[in-house]
């Protein structure tokens, strides 16, 4: 018992080291085998020291060894940059600002504020904002999240019947992609912020920047909103949905597309507390956001299972 107990504080080692090997492209320059030599002279690294992280790296299975040789095997294939279904700023996200964000919970527990904005000075959002190589790879790590969990959207709900769909807060545009691939004559517009929506490279969608804390200029029959909410508390949240309301027409449909604590198997105590750390948030129930949304007028129509996580709540104007 002790001794899985020991085991268990030093347990985030491993994903240090395997966000290390990411940080530094290890597993991007281990493709072919290569000696702690020959891969700390390509990279100007130091071989003593990378040979203990290289060793560590094998011994968690991120890497497979042959006498001096490493390589990377069929997990860390994942997390090399040019894999089609790469995972690498997935893995990059959750170390510096989350980490040192979740270092001052405490901070958190005992004033409900954001300990990210106590050390960062600001609220997360603005601080990738004032950030270009932050926001790039934030933005990254969602498109690659999103990739993955939209897959089966245009399945579940059926968005030929609207001339236009907005997709708020919409990152660099992997819902729209996914939705655009199924419903080609469907007007899919993208929005999110200036300096998000500059970047986005998905072709044949309209690119439209603001904030959704604003009146949101640009009209269209159904709105969605993936995994926007989570990030604010219930007064900021409210000030989204009421935007989200007056960007409809009467009759215009909302998705909101969020985990649901009371709809999944998995627990989410963990990424609520994340959120509360970064955010000042948390994960709710269905109940929670079916309420927050009828509070600014939205009436809900139906609730959808996305994937083992994901619920897709409907609303009407
Ligand atoms: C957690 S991400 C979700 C991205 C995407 N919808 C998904 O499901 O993967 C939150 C999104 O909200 C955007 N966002 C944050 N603040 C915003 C604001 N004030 N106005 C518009 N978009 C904002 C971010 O840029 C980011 O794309």
């Amino acid at each position: 018992m002790k001794n899985k107990l020991k085991s268990f504080f030093t347990e985030q080692w491993k994903y240090m080291a395997v966000s290390t090997a990411c940080k530094l492209n290890l597993f991007d320059n281990l493709q072919e085998e290569k000696t702690a030599k020959q891969l700390a002279t390509k990279l100007s690294l130091n071989e003593e020291k990378l040979l203990l992280l290289l060793n560590a790296l094998h011994n968690v299975d991120f890497l497979d060894k042959n006498a001096d040789f490493f390589k990377i095997n069929s997990l860390s294939e994942f997390l090399t940059e040019n894999n089609p279904e790469s995972l690498k700023y997935a893995c990059l996200n959750w170390s510096s600002e989350h980490l040192n964000a979740w270092q001052n919970l405490d901070f958190s527990i005992k004033t409900g504020k954001s300990s990210f904005e106590e050390i960062y000075g600001l609220p997360f959002f603005d601080y990738l904002n004032e950030n270009p190589e932050k926001l790039h790879a934030y933005h990254k790590a969602m498109f690659a999240y999103a990739k993955d969990d939209y897959k089966t959207l245009p399945d579940l709900i059926d968005f030929s019947k609207y001339k236009s769909v907005i997709d708020i807060g919409g990152s660099y545009g992997a819902v729209l992609e996914i939705i655009k691939a199924k419903n080609p004559t469907v007007e899919c517009i993208l929005f999110d912020l200036e300096k998000v929506v500059e970047k986005v490279t998905i072709p044949n969608i309209k690119k439209t920047s603001g904030s959704f804390f604003n009146k949101i200029q640009i009209q269209s029959e159904a709105i969605i909103l993936s995994r926007v909410l989570h990030d604010w508390n219930n007064e900021k949240a409210s000030i989204v949905l009421r935007n989200c309301f007056e960007a409809l027409p009467s009759y215009g449909t909302l998705y909101v597309i969020e985990n649901c604590k009371d709809k999944i198997k998995i627990d989410l105590s963990l990424l609520s507390l994340n959120m509360t750390a970064m955010c000042e948030s948390y994960e709710r129930t269905s109940f929670q956001y079916i309420s927050l949304c009828v509070n600014v007028g939205f009436q809900f129509y139906s609730e959808t299972q996305l994937n083992e996580l994901q619920t897709i709540l409907t609303f009407r104007k």
